[in-house]
């Protein structure tokens, strides 16, 4: 793990209160980068505390930062388990972004796969002419089985090498899933898992073990930095 801290991999942090600070620092630091800010954001529960602390930054130049998921669960925009109905109701509705600067996963469509398909249309414009999606920033999360999006581990999805967007399932909850493939993900310029509880502690030594061997999806984003609390990551020294 020390190897993890020193290759600046890692940063362990008091709670989840100065993760989502972090978090915070990081987005506001691209955002006022000239040139916009085009930043891929997932769901859960982990990210809720950060959203709603961004949401307090109204001066951030929110006209310019454009809004896309890392995955979605394939349910209507106002289900509860929504990831876009978390991050409107905990940010996007709170903070002067422009509607056309929200690109939310479409999960309207009968067929999860052309629900994907149409999402990597509207990212293949909105990069046109790259081979793949460059955002500014990714934010992640880490789930206890190793996944991150909605990849999950074991599944044909993470040995995607041409399509930007996949329809998956998932073995918990909601299992018609929308997401980002590995590939897409790893061309971003910052990715950062936001880490966070004692139930993730294990997982998370497992993802940063250099040693371990498991295929865990989480240990296939290149070059991410975590941010975990001290109950995520005890073994560390906080920051
Ligand atoms: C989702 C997320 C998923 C999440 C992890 C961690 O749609 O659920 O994008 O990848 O980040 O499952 O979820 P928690 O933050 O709820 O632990």
């Amino acid at each position: 793990m020390e190897a993890a801290i020193a290759a600046g991999r890692l940063l362990a942090l008091k709670d989840a209160a100065a993760v989502a600070r972090e978090a915070v620092r990081i987005w506001a630091a691209g955002a006022r980068r000239p040139g916009g800010f085009r930043v891929a954001i997932s769901g859960g529960k982990t990210p809720e505390g950060f959203f709603r602390m961004l949401a307090s930054l109204q001066d951030l130049p929110w006209p310019t930062t454009e809004i896309f998921w890392v995955d979605e669960r394939h349910v209507p925009p106002d289900h509860a388990a929504s990831n876009y109905h978390l991050a409107r109701a905990a940010l996007l509705d709170h903070v002067p972004i422009p509607k056309s600067n929200i690109h939310p996963m479409p999960t309207g469509s009968s067929d999860p796969k052309s629900d994907a398909q149409d999402y990597e249309v509207l990212l293949r414009r909105k990069f046109l002419g790259q081979s793949w999606p460059s955002f500014d920033l990714v934010l992640l999360g880490l789930g206890d089985d190793g996944h991150t999006a909605s990849l999950f581990p074991s599944d044909p999805t993470l040995q995607e090498s041409l399509r930007w967007v996949l329809a998956t399932r998932s073995p918990q909850g909601i299992s018609d899933r929308l997401t980002l493939t590995i590939p897409a993900l790893n061309q971003a310029s910052k990715k950062v898992f936001l880490v966070c509880g004692s139930g993730k502690a294990g997982i998370l030594k497992a993802v940063l073990d250099p040693q371990a061997s498991a295929p865990l999806p989480a240990r296939l984003i290149t070059g991410a930095l975590f941010l975990a609390d001290r109950e995520a990551a005890p073994w560390a020294s906080q920051a």
